[in-house]
């Protein structure tokens, strides 16, 4: 049938305003119309991206209705398990065409993607689980966890061991009191943040592997040739237009647990120290000292949480350890009033001096699979434990830690109510980024 186009602006107009309602009105109103199925699209569909989606995929009410990758040749797993999915190489085409066939969103991509591709999708309505780091600057996560409220949205973010037993069991130890309120942690991963490239300036310019469109690629970022295995895949890591290194890629696990134990959300300060940065990589080996106000879980206030990564490590003596034990390879020390949590990444935490806690009886506490819960919640209209009203402050808090790590020395203050560092002009400037033409993040 022709409609009239009087007729037909009319009826596009009360679609959108039926739209608008739909997705303000509370998440429960809008899990009735879900039926028992959630349509997922997935973007970023290899390396992380598989993890997700097949793990998101063996939920028994979700039906995959699009498959967005940039690189041809990375389709093939979630092709082989899920076939018939149609293919999209750009987001913004996907998310357009199919709008009204998309429930839910999954953000696989590098860092420097998740913001302008997940906004998109909540903008649109959709329930969104999303990589850490959430974002790729503190703006960004502000936004996205103002959207995400905004559009009443099932959110997660894609740090899954926040869901994991061990994790679970170290925040409960430290709600029970096990080793009494909390003076201060230490968290550290081997890992640093540059270790993949080798280099500290831009590499030569190689020609675009067939299937790649690295235009896409780059989204939001500043064009720049490609380079033969220093980007795509995986090894954007190291560079700061793309990745947020070790602090970046670890510490959105590693301190989730003590975000979640002590019930800290923003710091007041932060001071970073590191071999020096240039402009284009992240640090080798650095140190990153927090404070944050304190809580009813902390001894005191400012509580101080100190991230150590690329080998360096928190003294031993700290964790009153008993002679041939070591520390883990990655992990929290948390020490408080009467004893000492080590909580490895991952493993069950220990409590120490042994002596004080020999007749101490472990409660028993499950893990669930942080991918279903966000499917459950969202068929629901409910919300995630790790959803980006508290993902949002997680990678905040991260992302400053990356503008002090490209200030070495200086203590930064930070007031987060306005979203400003508050002693440091040149640290203001690196709470967002330039976006490309098309890539945009609009502010909430
Ligand atoms: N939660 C975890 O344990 C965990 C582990 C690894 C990585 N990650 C996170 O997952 C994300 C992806 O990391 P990775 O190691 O899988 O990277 P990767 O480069 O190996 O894979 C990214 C995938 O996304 C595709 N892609 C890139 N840009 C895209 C775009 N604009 N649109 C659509 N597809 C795009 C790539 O072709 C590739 O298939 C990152 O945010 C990373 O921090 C999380």
């Amino acid at each position: 049938m022709i409609q009239h186009p009087l007729l037909r602006r009319r009826f596009l107009a009360q679609s959108a305003a039926a739209v608008a309602t739909t997705f303000a009105a509370p998440a429960i109103l809008r899990a009735s119309t879900l039926q028992q199925e959630l349509r997922v699209a997935a973007i970023g569909v290899n390396g992380m991206g598989w993890s997700d989606l097949s793990s998101i995929g063996s939920h028994g009410k979700v039906k995959f209705v699009g498959f967005c990758d940039i690189d041809e040749s990375r389709f093939d797993k979630a092709d082989a398990a899920f076939p018939g999915v149609p293919h999209f190489a750009d987001y913004r085409q996907l998310l357009t065409e199919l709008s009204d066939k998309i429930d839910a969103v999954i953000v696989s991509t590098p860092d420097h993607m998740h913001a302008p591709i997940a906004m998109m999708a909540m903008k649109a309505g959709k329930h969104v689980y999303c990589q850490k780091p959430l974002t790729h600057t503190v703006w960004e996560s502000r936004q996205m966890r103002l959207m995400a409220a905004k559009m009443n949205v099932t959110t997660q973010m894609g740090n899954q061991i926040h869901s994991a037993g061990e994790y679970r069991l170290g925040v409960r130890l430290i709600h029970d009191g096990a080793i009494g309120n909390v003076r201060e942690v230490h968290s550290w991963v081997g890992v640093q943040g540059r270790q993949y490239c080798n280099r500290t300036d831009r590499p030569p310019a190689a020609d675009i592997p067939a299937g790649v469109n690295w235009d896409l690629w780059l989204g939001a970022a500043a064009e720049r040739p490609f380079a033969a295995d220093m980007y795509h895949p995986f090894k954007w890591r190291d560079w700061q237009d793309f990745g947020s290194g070790a602090l970046g890629d670890f510490g959105c696990h590693i301190l989730d647990p003590v975000f979640g134990a002590l019930g800290i959300s923003a710091p007041v300060s932060i001071q970073a120290m590191n071999d020096g940065t240039t402009s284009e990589v992240w640090p080798g080996p650095e140190t990153v000292a927090f404070e944050f106000p304190g809580t009813e879980r902390t001894a005191d206030s400012p509580i101080k949480v100190i991230w150590r990564d690329g080998g360096l490590m928190p003294p031993r003596e700290l964790a009153q350890l008993p002679d041939g034990v070591d520390l883990p390879g990655a992990g929290s020390i948390f020490i408080g009033e009467n004893g000492v949590m080590v909580l490895p990444h991952v493993g069950k935490p220990s409590l120490y001096p042994q002596s004080k806690f020999a007749d101490f009886v472990m409660p028993v506490v499950a893990g669930t699979s942080h991918w279903h819960d966000w499917v459950d919640a969202a068929i629901a209209g409910k919300k995630t434990t790790d959803g980006f009203d508290y993902a949002g402050p997680l990678s905040e808090t991260v992302q400053l830690g990356n503008i002090a790590a490209r200030l070495p020395g200086q203590r930064l203050e930070w007031d987060t109510t306005t979203l400003k560092i508050t002693n440091n002009d040149t640290a203001n400037t690196l709470l967002t980024k330039n976006y490309r033409k098309g890539f945009e993040v609009e502010p909430v």
